[in-house]
């Protein structure tokens, strides 16, 4: 599948639940939180009809995310049936991190169970290394649920695992190098995003953005100048570098900044509620739960996705003081 600005298509991001067991400030409204009702949501297998059409257009990788994709009852069984699709060659899941520990049955935890569905590749929050800032910035104290579950995961061996860690003044620049040499510790890539208005408007102001530019800098100042890896790619807009002398991977992930960001763009977006978003950053979605309850037919249902397709954004609207319509928590990161 390719869009009328040359997108090659071929990644799926599949948010399963708008529910989450954390609050961060920069995903999610601090108030009281209205879960959207059951009957509202896809079943997993409406999910997975969708899954398997796009695997039909082209559609070889998936990440499945929320909210919080671990606290959907019965999820380790949905993934599994993910790789079973043909076509689809690669499998992510985006997690906070704080239900990879956890004993689902017994001698089994949830990373294992994960890693047994066909999981390959695991993409865990981690902002701060800092207990107390932690529970600042997610509303919750499971810091040590999450190290338990980097750990957990790195224990069942995934093709990789990624850290992800959103930039934040005043919040976490001083967490940078600890969370480099905990990743280099670790063997794990760390990313660090800038923020992007996907909660309440108020969460991102001039006060609290930073740069990857000034992130990148501020590591340099301490490692020396970082090497472009510019033919590293995992999928989609993410810069990689690595560290001089030591063999780590790191990378950038700057939708705010870098004006080329959308170009390497591949993904469609499905949310937990049936939409079909072209673009993270866009006001454009297209309800597939109608037609699919409709009893649409397969063709019919490509034939919707392709015209999603067709809508797809050159790139995002981010910069033109955009206004969340939807918080990140319910289109799934
Ligand atoms: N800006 C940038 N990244 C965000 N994430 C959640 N909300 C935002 C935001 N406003 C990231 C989280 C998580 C991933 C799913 O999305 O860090 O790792
Ligand atoms: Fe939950 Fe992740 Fe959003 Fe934090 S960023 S509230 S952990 S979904």
């Amino acid at each position: 599948m390719q869009d009328r600005y040359g997108h090659r298509i071929s990644y799926l991001r599949v948010s399963i639940t708008d529910r989450c067991n954390e609050r961060c400030t920069y995903c999610m409204p601090q108030e009281l939180q209205e879960w959207l009702p059951r009957e509202e949501i896809l079943t997993f297998e409406e999910t997975l009809r969708i899954v398997g059409i796009a695997a039909e257009l082209g559609v070889s990788k998936v990440r499945v995310t929320g909210g919080e994709p671990l606290t959907r009852r019965d999820v380790v069984h949905f993934i599994s049936q993910i790789p079973k699709i043909p076509g689809i060659r690669s499998l992510g899941l985006s997690t906070n991190g704080t239900l990879l520990a956890r004993q689902i049955t017994a001698g089994k935890t949830m990373a294992m169970a994960l890693r047994e569905a066909g999981v390959q590749s695991l993409n865990i929050s981690l902002d701060t290394l800092h207990r107390h800032v932690y529970s600042q910035i997610t509303g919750r104290d499971f810091h040590a649920q999450v190290l338990d579950g980097i750990d957990a995961a790195i224990t069942v061996g995934f093709d990789q695992i990624k850290l992800n860690a959103v930039l934040m003044r005043g919040r976490n620049e001083d967490q940078l190098i600890p969370l480099t040499e905990f990743a280099a510790s670790r063997n794990l890539i760390v990313r660090f995003i800038e923020m992007m208005p996907v909660s309440t408007t108020e969460v991102l102001s001039e006060d609290n953005f930073m740069s990857i530019l000034e992130a990148k800098r501020l590591i340099e100042s301490v490692y020396g100048s970082l090497i472009p890896e510019t033919e590293f790619r995992t999928s989609g807009p993410a810069s990689y570098y690595q560290i001089p002398g030591r063999g780590q991977r790191i990378g950038f992930i700057g939708a705010m900044t870098n004006l080329h960001f959308c170009e390497s763009c591949n993904k469609l977006r499905l949310t937990c509620d049936g939409k079909l978003r072209p673009c993270l950053g866009s006001y454009l979605e297209f309800d597939i739960m109608k037609p699919l309850r409709g009893g649409a037919t397969d063709e019919e249902l490509k034939q919707f996705v392709l015209d999603v397709v067709d809508r797809k954004p050159e790139q995002h609207d981010f910069r033109n003081n955009y206004k969340p319509g939807r918080k990140m928590v319910a289109i799934g990161g």
